[in-house]
């Protein structure tokens, strides 16, 4: 569950305008996206809307900004950051809060930054799930393709069987999307 092989295939190509700049994590959990953009030098800002999980990232490094907020509720900063993540946490907004966001996390990136976020799929074992939201392929495909001053940069889909963190192995479908803002 985590974006530390597309940051780091990123970062090894000179992917970012600003190599280090700062970075945001929106719905950071206990921080496994969050700690390692930290260790590769971002100055980041995390956030999530349980305390306990900002509780433990501010434990293993200090130096993180972390901020008790709802997503859907969060202000993001325009043009100033280098890097912003959502990880496996945009499909618990609704789907009209989820583009909103996405729109605000590209408005938020400096020319050359990029943005990595993933949804899930039509084909999720947890699809149903009233507080989950979903996508179908040809969805998601229109929704990036139409963002304003962004350009894909890459659009994986995968899907079979994984781990959750409490539920034991699920079938997993998911869109993980890399855009650079124009
Ligand atoms: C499945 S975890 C993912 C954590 C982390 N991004 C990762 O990939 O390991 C989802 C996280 O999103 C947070 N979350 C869910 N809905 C949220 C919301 N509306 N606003 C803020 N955080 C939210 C949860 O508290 C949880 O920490």
């Amino acid at each position: 569950m985590a974006f530390k092989y597309i940051i780091t295939k990123l970062i090894k190509e000179n992917s970012f305008a600003t190599p280090k700049g700062a970075a945001l994590d929106l719905g950071c959990g206990k921080g496994f996206d969050t700690l390692f953009i930290a260790d590769e030098g971002f100055d980041v800002q995390a956030v999530d809307h349980a305390s306990s999980s900002l509780d433990a990232i501010k434990k293993n490094n200090s130096n993180i900004e972390v901020l008790e907020s709802k997503i859907e509720h969060f202000s993001i900063k325009k043009n100033y950051y280098s890097l912003i993540i959502a990880s496996f946490s945009l499909q618990f907004l609704s789907k009209e809060d989820a583009k909103k966001v996405i729109q605000d996390m590209v408005d938020g990136i400096v020319s050359g930054g990029v943005v990595i976020f993933n949804v899930i799929g039509d084909r999720d074992a947890w699809a149903d799930r009233s507080n989950w939201h979903i996508w179908d392929l040809e969805e998601i495909k229109k929704f990036v393709s139409e963002i304003p001053n962004a350009k894909l940069r890459n659009f994986n889909q995968y899907e079979g069987m994984g781990d959750t963190i409490k539920e034991g192995l699920k079938y997993w479908h998911v869109f993980e999307v890399v855009l650079i803002k124009k």
